[in-house]
Order: structure tokens, then C-alpha cells, then sequence
């Protein structure tokens, strides 16, 4: 607990939050039967002013909407906030297909008897958990517009057949939305309404280093500047529209030099991890040459740990 506290001080979150946090969690002690899903982030969220922002509005009871571009971190920091604020976690990813059922839940026949199976959102509900509604945009926007009631001052679901319900206390809800250099699905604007809405900064060197460094501490300075100059060189071609997000992987990067670090070679690893993710031609070459540019030819594991 204290850890997270010294996480969240070092990045420079006021001592007045961080104390309503507390309080918070005092108040909203986890149910038992959604301990296990408690679940603690792999990696801190990186960026103290987004932490802050996204804090200050869940306490006062909003829910978030977090937008913008891939590997902005958006569920690196949906993730943080439910374990900071200790609340069990509820992930619901949304496709063309979410409906009501998938949500909120439906009747199942069990031993010839109608029962109600819970969806994800209304266990969050009655649980008090956070729930991220993951690529919320994806979705049909019939399909979200069931969770009008749930989202704003009403927070209820209306169980078709059933009686409605009441949202806990401390069920908030992060929705998180792709928001490409190209392409995206938009939402309508009466659910937008019912959000605070985050705009994720687009990654920096230094926040790279970072993640760098947390993911690998014996890497030296030097191979962290080749990776996130690497990195950085692909976001500004994607932004450009030279080549699309697919390759713009930071989970594909840092799994590479995972490999690397098993003692693949840099470039099978990078061609795996980020080259192969385009199956255009020549978007294909352009990433290769972007590595091969950054990458020098005869590097082996030694000179990056
Ligand atoms: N600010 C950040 N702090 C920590 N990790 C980050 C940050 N931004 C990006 N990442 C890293 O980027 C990768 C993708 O993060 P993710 O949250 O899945 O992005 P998104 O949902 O925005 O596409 C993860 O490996 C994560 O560690
Ligand atoms: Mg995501």
C-alpha cells in the first residue's frame, strides 16, 4: 500500500489527493468475493499530470474516457487507477458485435430453470469495481446507448424482465478509445457526454526511457536510445501517414528485446515484433529500413545488456 502511495508521491500527485484516496479506500473496502480480481499493474503509468487529472475526476464520481492514439498507455492507466484506488477490475473489450447481453447479461436455462447470467457490467456494478469499457468506439452505438442510464446521475441498469439495479458507490467506469492518426470510429455525442474525457499525450523520449527502464534494468543508456529512437521514428511516419499503426508497437518492441535478451538476434526479434505487423509491401520496407537505419548490423546481445 505504501508503495503505491511512494509510486504516486514521486510523480508529483498533491498530498490532498493522494489523502481523499485514502479515504476513498477506507470507506470502500473490497467485497470478498472480488478479491481475486484486485490485480496489480505490470508496469507504473508514467505521467503525473494525467495521473492527477484522472484521479480528481473518479473521486468526484465521474467516469473517464480515455482517448487517443495506440500505445498511448490508455489501459496501462485504466489498469493504475484501479489498483490505486484498490477497486476490483472489470475488463469489457467492445466489437462490432457488444450488445446488451454481452454487457449486461442474459438468461441462461440451468437445470430447466430461466436464470439470469451476469454480464461483466453488472458485476462491476454490484461489486463496486472499476470497469474499463476497452475500445469503446468499436461498438455499434445502439449497442453503448444501454449504458446511458448506468453512465450518468441515474447509475442504474435497467435488467430487461428483471428489476432495475443500483450501482455501488464506487463502480466507476474508463472507457478507452483509439483516436488513430487515421480512421476512427467515432462516438456519438450522447455518450461522450457522459464522460470526462482524457486526451493521452503522445509518447515521449523521456517516458520511453522510462518504460525502458522499468522493463529492463540491466539495458544500457545507449541501447535505450537506439529502442526509443526507434520507436520515436515510427510514431512520427505513422503521424505522417507514411506508414499505418500496425507497426507502431510498443508491446511488439518491448517483446522483441525480451527475445533479445534470450539471445535472439536484434533483427529476427525486431522483424517478429514490429517489421512482420505490416503486411503491406511497402510499408513493410519502410519499417525495415527505419530499423535498419537505428539498429547497427552487428549488434548481439552483449552490447545492449
Ligand atoms: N505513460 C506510460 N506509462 C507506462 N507505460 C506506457 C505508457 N505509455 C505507453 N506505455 C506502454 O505502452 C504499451 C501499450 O500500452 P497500452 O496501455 O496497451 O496502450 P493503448 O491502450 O493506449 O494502446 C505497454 O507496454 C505500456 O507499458
Ligand atoms: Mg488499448
Amino acid at each position: 500500500m505504501d508503495q503505491i502511495y511512494k509510486q504516486l508521491e514521486s510523480q508529483g500527485i498533491g498530498r490532498g489527493l493522494l489523502k481523499d484516496l485514502e479515504t476513498f479506500r477506507e470507506k470502500y473496502p473490497v467485497p470478498d468475493k472480488a478479491a481475486n480480481r484486485l490485480l496489480r499493474p505490470v508496469i507504473p503509468y508514467f505521467g503525473g499530470e494525467i495521473l492527477e487529472m484522472s484521479i480528481a475526476a473518479l473521486l468526484q464520481g465521474e467516469n473517464l474516457l480515455l482517448s487517443g492514439s495506440k500505445a498511448t498507455g490508455k489501459n496501462v492507466l485504466a489498469e493504475n487507477l484501479a489498483w490505486v484506488f484498490q477497486r476490483p477490475l472489470y475488463n469489457v473489450s467492445f466489437h462490432v458485435n457488444t450488445d446488451s447481453s454481452s454487457l449486461i447479461g442474459t438468461d441462461t436455462f440451468v437445470a430447466q430453470e430461466v436464470r439470469f447470467r451476469e454480464g461483466p457490467v453488472y458485476q462491476c456494478a454490484v461489486n463496486g469495481g472499476f470497469g474499463i469499457l476497452d475500445e469503446i468506439n468499436m461498438a455499434k452505438n445502439d449497442a453503448a446507448a444501454v449504458l446511458h442510464a448506468t453512465l450518468d446521475f441515474r447509475r442504474m441498469i435497467d435488467v430487461p424482465g428483471y428489476d432495475r439495479i443500483f450501482l455501488h458507490d464506487a463502480t466507476r467506469f474508463i472507457a478507452t478509445m483509439n483516436y488513430g492518426y487515421a480512421g476512427t470510429r467515432e462516438l456519438n455525442e450522447a455518450l461522450v457526454s457522459r464522460f470526462m474525457v482524457i486526451d493521452m499525450p503522445d509518447i515521449t523520449e523521456e517516458i520511453l526511457g522510462r518504460i525502458l527502464q522499468e522493463t529492463f534494468p540491466q539495458m544500457n543508456k545507449k541501447a535505450t536510445e537506439v529502442f526509443s529512437g526507434l520507436f520515436l521514428d515510427l510514431q512520427l511516419k505513422a503521424k505522417n501517414s507514411e506508414i499505418s499503426t500496425k507497426p507502431l508497437d510498443l508491446r511488439g518492441l518491448l517483446a522483441a528485446i525480451r527475445m533479445m535478451q534470450s539471445g535472439v538476434a536484434p533483427e529476427k526479434a525486431l522483424a517478429m515484433g514490429l517489421v512482420n505487423k505490416s503486411f503491406d509491401v511497402f510499408e513493410k520496407e519502410i519499417v525495415q529500413d527505419v530499423v535498419s537505419t537505428r539498429i547497427p548490423a552487428d549488434w548481439t546481445q552483449g552490447d545492449i545488456f
